[in-house]
């Protein structure tokens, strides 16, 4: 039983008012019928173009063609139209109220204090530092021990710092982090020269707070060991920092200050605009050449490496560029500071 062209028109009318027929439930039931892959009417009608004879199979072939391409596209409509009225009955049926404006999303945005963070890194990220991090619950020998402050320094006191409450061996030695430097030693243990590494993180000191100071912080702690490093690396990448942090005709001065884990020890100020058309010196971090025992401490040899380190305030960095006089504005979570930024 082969079709013949007639039968063609036949089958489209067949199948055209069989669709306007159908409805929701219908619709894939009607695609399977005619356009079905295996045993569709138009797929079959189709594969009989073979069984036409020669003279008529090229008119046949590109009728039965037309014919599954005019399916196709009506099947699209209907299943448009229909899937509008569904809307259009919801709308009059009360479901839902079209009139209404949208819900606006709304739209996240980095605290002013990561913001930061991630632009520092990406500063020395750019200057071949790569990125680690260390845990916010250290041990005392890295915290104090590994970089130096011996066991009767004030800083260990606690009163200074957090402790967690838990003695191991009569002693409790585990503490929220005062600094990112005990990552020096973290880094240095497991890695060989050269490293360029800068850890960000989250530091706990007992602290009254005040306009400059909470009792949780974040620091960048930065490390550069290698054959040959001095002084003059130290400042110079500390000075393309500033630069390309604040802007390209800022200052900076060093002075010399203390740490137990560089020597020598400065903090560095880059200079700052004030309200009355001048400047004056804003300290940001402390830096140093990396003291020989931090080294040795870590499984370096100090005769053949030399190192810089430096620590940064990001709180101080975020305060200066933004103008923000107080610290304990970042962790109010108020959003209408932090939707500032
Ligand atoms: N760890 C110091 C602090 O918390 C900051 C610091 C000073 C880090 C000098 C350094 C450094 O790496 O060289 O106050």
């Amino acid at each position: 039983m082969t079709a013949t062209i007639e039968s063609i028109e036949e089958l489209r009318q067949e199948a055209l008012a069989a669709l306007q027929a159908a409805d929701e439930s219908g619709l894939e039931a009607w695609r399977a019928e005619w356009l079905g892959r295996q045993d569709g009417r138009v797929t079959l009608l189709l594969r009989s173009v073979r069984d036409q004879p020669q003279e008529q199979r090229a008119q046949f072939g590109a009728a039965a063609n037309a014919l599954k391409n005019t399916l196709e596209e009506a099947f699209q409509e209907r299943q448009e139209a229909l899937r509008q009225q569904q809307l259009q009955d919801l709308a009059t049926s009360g479901a839902i109220d079209v009139t209404l404006p949208g819900r606006p999303q709304p739209h996240g945005r980095l605290h002013p204090v990561t913001q930061t963070q991630r632009d520092i890194i990406e500063v020395f990220g750019e200057m071949g530092f790569r990125v680690a991090e260390g845990p916010e619950v250290e041990w005392a020998k890295y915290n104090f021990d590994g970089v130096r402050i011996p066991e009767d320094h004030p800083a260990r006191d606690m009163w200074d710092t957090i402790w967690v409450d838990k003695e191991i061996g009569g002693r409790r030695d585990m503490l929220l982090r005062t600094h990112t430097s005990p990552n020096q030693v973290r880094v240095m243990e497991h890695q060989a020269p050269p490293i360029r590494v800068v850890v960000p993180g989250k530091c706990y000191r007992q602290e009254a707070t005040d306009a400059t100071h909470e009792w949780m912080l974040t620091q960048v702690e930065g490390l550069a060991v290698d054959e040959g490093i001095r002084m003059s690396d130290l400042k110079g990448v500390l000075y393309e920092f500033a630069r390309r942090m604040f802007g390209q005709d800022r200052e900076i001065t060093f002075h010399h200050s203390y740490f137990p884990f560089v020597e020598p020890g400065v903090e560095m100020a880059v200079d700052w605009p004030t309200a009355e058309g001048g400047t004056r010196w804003v300290e940001i971090l402390g830096a140093g050449m990396v003291h020989p025992e931090v080294l040795e401490n870590a499984g370096i040899d100090s005769s053949r490496y030399t190192g810089f380190a430096f620590g940064i305030g990001v709180e101080r960095v975020a305060m200066l560029r933004w103008g923000i006089d107080d610290i304990r504005h970042f962790y109010h979570n108020d959003l209408r500071f932090l939707r500032q930024f």
